[in-house]
């Protein structure tokens, strides 16, 4: 047994770059674009609250598990659970976490893409001034009518992926480090300029209200879920994304506290979307209930009513954009890895096979937005699935097997010598992880597929 693997793939130049890359992961389109829109449609304070219990009950010591697997095992996680696998005895089943992982991590690329491709758009849009002065119904009249033209939406999508296969082929390392350094802070300053004009201009004490007074009747089993499951999306956690960028951490980091800066960071930036969006969409007596559409539909009217609008509203994008792609590659890194060290693939065949098949499966998703829209399953369109099947239920499974081997399943000795903390933070660590996790993500599930009804009657 050995604490003290190398990687192939090569390792961080410091834990600041980890830092920088684990933060690039989990900042995206998930804190700007699905937290507001998740938070509208759910009724706001109550889901709120669940999302930021998430984060710090189940998110900070499940990416901790992530992370120090990845660490421990170095390689793609596939391998990587099959190796700490065998060297704890365990079976050699594990590695399907990792198999279940690749395919998340597949699907979730597929539509995150083509919301992705929307940003792009944007900044098209907003550069050239299209949204100047325009009311609330002409913005969301652009929305509709850019969603329902699939050549458009595929052309915008193609590029995207181009742009992450790309990035992906050479090895992520390279390029990440400048592009978060630079641009993670330059879209929170945008965040934060945009959070004061909806201070001046906005219904600012109605969407603190809305965001933070949480109405407890709006609490719904599905409320719960999308929580748990949003902050398993925010964060990046159980598939095989910060495992495998843990593989590429020294031994020398220290795994809480960089999960503790990570998580924080991601959240204010969740919070100040927030911020800078409901204040908005009160004071144009918008529904918050703007579904996938509502930073499209809302920001838009700021950038059309405030001065230099155009290049602000562009610049904005332009960053949602870095910031997406700094998460979407590293949605594609467990496969290509899996395919380099599994099917000796060199980098750019890995990614650009995976590449193919996740633009495959993101036109469905964006097909399903116009010409298949009608076409539904259990109410959802194809879209709707793959966010569903992804977010609420592999991402949030995968962190429970993630934290089941971590704490069931591997040593003690081993988590212990690989995380390095003290005695009573390890402890804390532990308890969270084998009873907080399991049982919290169970009564989900149950109460979800109404199992739990079963009990209670
Ligand atoms: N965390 C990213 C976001 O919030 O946009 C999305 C994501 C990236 C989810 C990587 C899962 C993942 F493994």
């Amino acid at each position: 047994m050995t604490g003290r693997r190398k990687s192939v793939h090569g390792e961080w130049s410091s834990r600041l770059a980890f830092i920088l890359a684990a933060t690039g992961s989990a900042v995206g389109l998930g804190n700007v674009w699905r937290f507001p829109y998740l938070t509208g449609e759910s009724g706001g304070g109550a889901f709120v609250l669940i999302y930021l219990l998430c984060v710090a009950v189940i998110g900070v010591p499940v990416m901790m598990a992530e992370i120090m697997l990845g660490r421990r095992g170095r390689q793609s996680p596939v391998n990587t659970m099959r190796t700490l696998a065998q060297e704890e005895g365990r079976s050699p089943s594990w590695q399907y976490l990792g198999w279940m992982g690749m395919l998340a991590g597949f699907m979730i690329l597929a539509y995150y893409s083509v919301v992705a491709g929307w940003t792009l758009a944007y900044v098209f849009r907003a550069g050239a001034g299209v949204f100047d002065s325009a009311t609330a119904d002409g913005v969301a009249s652009i929305f509709s009518g850019f969603v329902s033209d699939p050549e458009r939406l595929l052309a915008w999508h193609t590029i995207f992926m181009v742009m992450t296969t790309i990035v992906v082929s050479r090895g992520v390392k390279s390029g990440l480090e400048q592009a978060v350094t630079f641009l993670m802070p330059a879209l929170f300053v945008l965040l934060v300029a945009l959070v004061g004009y909806a201070m001046n201009t906005g219904e600012f004490n109605q969407a603190l209200h809305y965001l933070f007074h949480p109405d407890f009747s709006k609490l719904t089993a599905k409320v719960v879920l999308d929580a748990m499951g949003q902050a398993f999306f925010s964060l990046s956690l159980g598939m095989g994304a910060i495992m495998i960028y843990g593989s590429y951490l020294s031994h020398t980091a220290s795994i809480a506290r960089t999960s503790i800066i990570v998580a924080g960071m991601d959240t204010l930036v969740a919070l100040l979307a927030g911020l800078a969006i409901f204040p908005l969409v009160f004071a144009y007596h918008l529904q918050p209930q703007g579904g996938p559409g509502l930073i499209f539909k809302i920001l838009p009217i700021a950038f059309g009513q405030m001065p230099y609008g155009a290049a602000f509203g562009a610049a904005f994008f332009v960053l949602l954009v870095f910031a997406a792609w700094t998460s979407s590659i590293s949605l594609l890194e467990p496969i290509v890895t899996w395919l380099v060290e599994n099917r000796g693939m060199n980098r750019v065949k890995a990614s650009t096979l995976s590449g193919i098949g996740a633009w495959l499966l993101g036109i469905g998703a964006l097909l399903s937005l116009n010409a298949w829209s009608n076409h539904k399953l259990l109410g959802k369109t194809f879209f709707g699935i793959l966010e569903y099947l992804t977010a609420d239920l592999m991402l949030p499974l995968g962190g429970l097997l993630i934290a089941t081997f971590a704490v069931w399943r591997m040593s003690e000795e081993s988590s212990r010598s690989e995380l390095g903390l003290g005695s009573w933070s390890y402890a804390l660590w532990r308890f969270l992880l084998r009873y907080i996790t399991p049982i919290a993500i169970g009564l989900v599930f149950l109460n979800v597929t109404g199992l739990l009804t079963l009990f209670v009657h």
